[in-house]
């Protein structure tokens, strides 16, 4: 076996998923094309006067995409400049990679996940069977199903110094920061995990941490209760076996509502993967160091932490805290128009600029988990929001429609979930989406490790004069 960090990466890109994305030759758009396309030049160009030289150069398009690197030799005469740059803050309009994953079209609501649209990955599919189509690019025969399942199942214990571990935690701690540094803390469990390009070395992760996370997200809600941690069931399917770790007390077998198990799948699904997300770029850039992918995935669930991003179902629910009651929805309605009262939380996305796809089905998943719990105060408040936001000209002028956060906060707080426990949901799921791009990336032979450059605006050359008056430390 190879030393752990020192293998070479493989030479050519050799991913099951790459080759089975270019078996799929629709072309949604013209950013989603099949992988192997990318060296071949349309023919397309641009032509680009630079008006301080008056030097034409032509920029050759591929995938209605420039290179941002042949900008390079866009240069004056003088001889510091380095050529011009691309200036991007956010990726607004940036593809950092050639990804086979997942499609979204935010003007027409489209999410598919290697193809399959997301309506009917939910319907139908389960949480695992979406994990290894994202990974492997192509649905699993009922053998392979099975043995990821069991391998998955086989792999959600973790090592008793785990309980140590989390032990240590204030009664308060976030669970978020319970599980960003526990994840990162696998990663000393597991040294030979460092051996990225070694396949078997890679599989064994991506199972440790699908069958781990719920695992240490169940012990640190349990830790935050005061309640013992529920060793997982291998009898319980996935989503079963994380609710018996949530919610089992003496029962020798915890039985879900039904109603529960499928709601969260079909969320655990929705919330898979959602191509360069802030996080995925994460753990795509954190990855691209060749570090192990526990701490890669762990700059994930750091990312994921924010609340402009996996965070926002969390602020939703504080949101209507605040509110306080249904008679206040049309007050606070005035104040967020007039921007002295902060954003609508859960309306608006980055991308979707029509109905957020995933909205619509989790709108109905609120609408069935609701039936069983039934509606109390801050769900009026939530629907009256969702009301009023919907037919006001200020929100529908600028496309803001309700995203899936405003729902899975819902219906999580429904499920007696605690608020701050919602983005610990979703990291759970967004780990299948981490650990597929992760790999992708590391096995795409255009990747190096990522390095933005800047525009420097500070001070030139100055010479060090200390404002010190006192000598030494
Ligand atoms: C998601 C989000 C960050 C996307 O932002 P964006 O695409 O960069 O959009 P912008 O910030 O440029 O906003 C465009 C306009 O809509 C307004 N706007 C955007 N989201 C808004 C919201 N949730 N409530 C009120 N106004 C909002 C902005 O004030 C701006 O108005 P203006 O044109 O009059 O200045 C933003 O909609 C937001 O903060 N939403 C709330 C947080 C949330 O739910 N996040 C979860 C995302 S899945």
């Amino acid at each position: 076996m190879p030393k752990s960090g020192t293998t070479a990466p493989p030479k050519k890109n050799s991913t099951k998923a790459t080759s089975s994305a270019t078996k799929n030759s629709a072309k949604p758009s013209a950013h989603a094309v099949p992988a192997t396309a990318a060296a071949a030049p349309s023919g397309s160009a641009l032509e680009i006067k630079d008006t301080r030289t008056n030097k034409t150069y032509t920029v050759p398009i591929a995938d209605d995409a420039l290179r941002a690197p042949d900008l390079k030799k866009i240069k004056t005469d003088d001889p510091d400049d380095l050529g011009l740059v691309s200036y991007d803050p956010a990726f607004l309009n940036t593809a950092s990679c050639r990804s086979a994953i997942t499609f979204i079209d935010g003007d027409k609501g489209i999410l598919r996940y290697r193809g399959y649209p997301i309506e009917q990955l939910a319907e139908g599919a389960t949480f695992l069977e979406v994990a290894w189509l994202l990974r492997h690019g192509e649905l699993p025969t009922q053998q392979e199903y099975d043995q990821f399942v069991h391998d998955v199942t086989f792999h959600t214990y973790v090592h008793e110094n785990f309980r140590k571990f989390l032990e240590g935690f204030r009664y308060d701690a976030h669970p978020m920061a319970m599980l960003n540094s526990s994840i990162a803390g696998l990663a000393s469990f597991y040294p030979s995990s460092r051996n990225i390009f070694d396949e078997t070395e890679r599989n064994i992760s991506i199972i440790r941490l699908l069958a781990k996370t719920p695992t240490i997200a169940a012990f640190s809600y349990r830790h935050v209760k005061g309640l013992p941690f529920v060793y997982p069931d291998n009898r319980l399917s996935y989503v079963e076996n994380f609710l018996s770790m949530i919610a089992r007390m003496s029962e020798s077998k915890y039985e879900a509502n039904p109603i529960f198990t499928r709601a969260l799948e079909i969320l655990f699904i929705l919330h898979a993967d959602h191509e360069q997300n802030a996080s995925t770029n994460a753990v795509r850039s954190v990855g691209s160091s060749h570090v192990d992918p526990f701490s890669a995935v762990s700059a994930g669930v750091a990312a994921l932490f924010g609340p402009l991003h996996g965070g926002a179902n969390e602020q939703v629910l504080r949101m209507i805290t605040e509110i306080g009651n249904v008679r206040n929805v049309p007050k606070f309605i005035e104040s967020v128009k007039s921007g002295q009262g902060g954003r609508l939380m859960g309306f608006g996305h980055r991308v979707y600029k029509s109905y957020d796809p995933g909205a619509k089905i989790v709108k109905k998943l609120a609408d069935d988990v609701l039936k069983v719990v039934g509606v109390d105060k801050d769900l009026e408040i939530a629907l009256e929001l969702e009301r009023i936001a919907l037919s006001d000209e200020y929100f529908t002028s600028r496309k803001l429609y309700p995203n899936v956060d405003f729902y899975t906060g819902l219906i999580y707080r429904s499920m007696a979930f605690p608020v701050d426990f919602f983005t610990v949901l979703f990291a759970i799921a967004r780990m299948a989406g981490w650990l597929a791009q992760w790999e992708e990336m590391l096995l795409d032979k255009e990747q190096k490790i990522a390095r933005p450059r800047q525009i420097y605006i500070g001070p030139a050359e100055r010479a060090y004069r200390t404002k010190l008056t006192k000598k030494g430390n």
